[in-house]
């Protein structure tokens, strides 16, 4: 016995260390595999996509399985994005992914402009809000198609046409004049102006005259537009807010943030409000606004209420907040430049005189142009054009292949931060723009702060036209001065703002 028991363990204890190494070295090699597949470059969504690129495209992989979750969580995404692009020596194009959702970023004007003038790239990336608020049947929203298309030519026919611009022009003079009021009461009441406020309530009313052919009189608590201003407000949050349900469908069922919920509260609201407009409107015709256009072409067009409600509402607070974010982003570099600020108002006295600033001054006011442009340059309202692209077929940017349903973006505000694109990128300085003549509608992608392509930003015009003239009158009437110091921080949500309001002193100059 006792010489065959060595014969018997022996081989035994041979067999299961055998084994477990075999087990650990299996276990490895599905441990390297698996954190390897998670780390592939541009992180798991990008692992998963076939068929795979035959040169990865550079990226980081984030956290396993969340991705850069965390950079869309925060309030500056723009500028990791940038510094990531730089750190991975991807500027032309750099892959991520936030959980299952697959993303490229352009952060170079070249493969930026092949993005954004693609045809596979017309399409827009349905987030759950926008799509609980109904806005696939909105312009900014809506799938690239027929029913996009139509939207596109009706609205620049009868909307964002030169002439129904040029239209508006007198009421864009008297809301701006009802600004200054404001301003000067502030400056009665309190000694500071809450800039934001101001140009919030006058770009609500702006919009609010040239598509429901309304306007009101206050929107603070208790005034006439204080329902309006708190629907406006909410979407604007809602469609800003990262939502975790996008890109964890799993959690999406859940509803952990109270997204769908909110959602469907508002458009409860939205419906009764804008379905009132256009009751009113079909009862009494002949305003010549937005809502009576749509109302003249919905037989033609086969519009339903849902449909104009959905465009009406989308384009209010489009036109709203970009504009007065804009406005607010200058009047802080006027505050803290103001030598340029003196430069800017010697031009309009020159120009203008004493009487009132008009549209028509504005094409000679170079220098006030030229600042509003180096202000889209340094403080762009949408960093990353507010609303990404989605891949509609299999594609390529450059070398790289694209996969159907790849978000796209372009970091606008990297381009117009990158010293190899603009000379002291971080110095204001309007005057670049007296040397240089730099198109800022779509043509030139080194500075496109409205984007480019088939669904380049169709309020342009009509938002440099407002943007123009109110900070023509607000310079002909105030000088600007300091109140405490002017913080540039900036916090992006739907679009990119002042993280601290803006409030300083209006000094009359009558
Ligand atoms: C300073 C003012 C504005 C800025 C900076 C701005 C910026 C932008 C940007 C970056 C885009 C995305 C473009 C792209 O994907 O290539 C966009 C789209 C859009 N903007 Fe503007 N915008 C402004 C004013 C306005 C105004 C005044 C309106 C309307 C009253 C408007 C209506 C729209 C609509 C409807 C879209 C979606 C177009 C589509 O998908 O076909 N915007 N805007």
């Amino acid at each position: 016995m006792a010489s065959s028991s060595p014969s018997i363990f022996i081989p035994h204890a041979y067999d299961s260390s055998s084994a477990l190494s075999l087990s650990l070295l299996l276990c490895f090699i599905a441990f390297v595999s698996i954190f390897s597949f998670i780390l592939a470059p541009g992180g798991l969504s990008w692992a998963l996509s076939k068929p795979r690129a035959k040169a990865a495209i550079p990226g980081p992989s984030g956290v396993p399985f969340l991705g850069l979750v965390f950079v869309f969580t925060s309030s500056l995404t723009h500028r990791t994005l940038a510094k990531l692009s730089k750190l991975f020596n991807a500027k032309p194009l750099m892959a991520f992914s936030v959980g299952l959702t697959r993303f490229v970023v352009s952060s170079q004007p070249e493969t930026a402009k092949e993005i954004l003038n693609s045809t596979h790239f017309a399409d827009r990336p349905a987030k759950e809000s926008a799509y609980e608020l109904l806005f696939y049947r909105s312009m900014g929203f809506a799938p690239y198609g027929e029913y996009w298309r139509n939207l596109r030519r009706i609205s620049a026919t009868h909307m964002f046409s030169q002439k129904r611009v040029s239209g508006f022009g007198s009421f864009r003079q008297d809301i701006g004049s009802r600004m200054m009021e404001q301003v000067s009461s502030s400056m009665e009441q309190n000694g500071v102006v809450e800039v934001k406020k101001v140009l919030h309530y006058a770009s609500l009313n702006n919009a609010m005259m040239s598509i429901f052919g309304k306007c009101y009189d206050s929107f603070g608590n208790g005034g006439d537009g204080y329902e309006v201003e708190k629907l406006v407000s909410e979407g604007y949050e809602l469609l800003g807010i990262f939502n975790w349900s996008d890109h964890f469908p799993v959690i999406g069922w859940f509803d952990l943030q109270g997204v769908r919920k909110r959602c469907k509260d508002l458009v409860a609201k939205v419906n009764v409000f804008v379905g009132d407009v256009i009751k009113e409107h079909r009862e009494k015709r002949g305003g010549g606004d937005f809502v009576d256009v749509l109302l003249d072409l919905e037989a033609e067009n086969k519009f339903t209420d849902g449909d104009m409600i959905a465009v009406l509402w989308e384009m209010i607070f489009r036109g709203t907040d970009t504009v007065a974010i804009l406005l607010e982003w200058t009047l802080a570099r006027m505050v803290l430049h103001p030598d340029i600020q003196t430069r800017a108002r010697s031009e309009i006295a020159s120009v203008v005189g004493n009487r009132s600033v008009t549209d028509a001054d504005l094409e000679n006011l170079p220098y006030l142009q030229a600042i509003v442009k180096e202000t889209l340059r340094v403080h762009p309202p949408g960093p990353l054009l507010s609303w990404a692209r989605l891949s509609t077929q299999d594609t390529h940017v450059g070398p790289h292949f694209i996969p159907a349903g790849t978000t796209a973006m372009v970091n606008m505000w990297a381009i117009t931060h990158d010293e190899r694109v603009w000379a002291e990128p971080n110095r204001f300085n309007p005057e670049r723009f007296l040397d240089e003549d730099v198109s800022i509608m779509g043509t030139d992608l080194r500075l496109a702060p409205f984007g480019a392509g088939r669904r380049v930003c169709p309020g342009k015009s009509m938002g440099l036209a407002t943007v123009h003239l109110w900070l023509a009158q607000l310079l002909q009437k105030f000088e600007w001065v300091e109140h405490g110091s002017v913080d540039l921080s900036e916090c992006l949500k739907l679009s990119m703002e002042m993280k601290k309001p803006l409030v300083c002193k209006a000094v009359s100059m009558a």
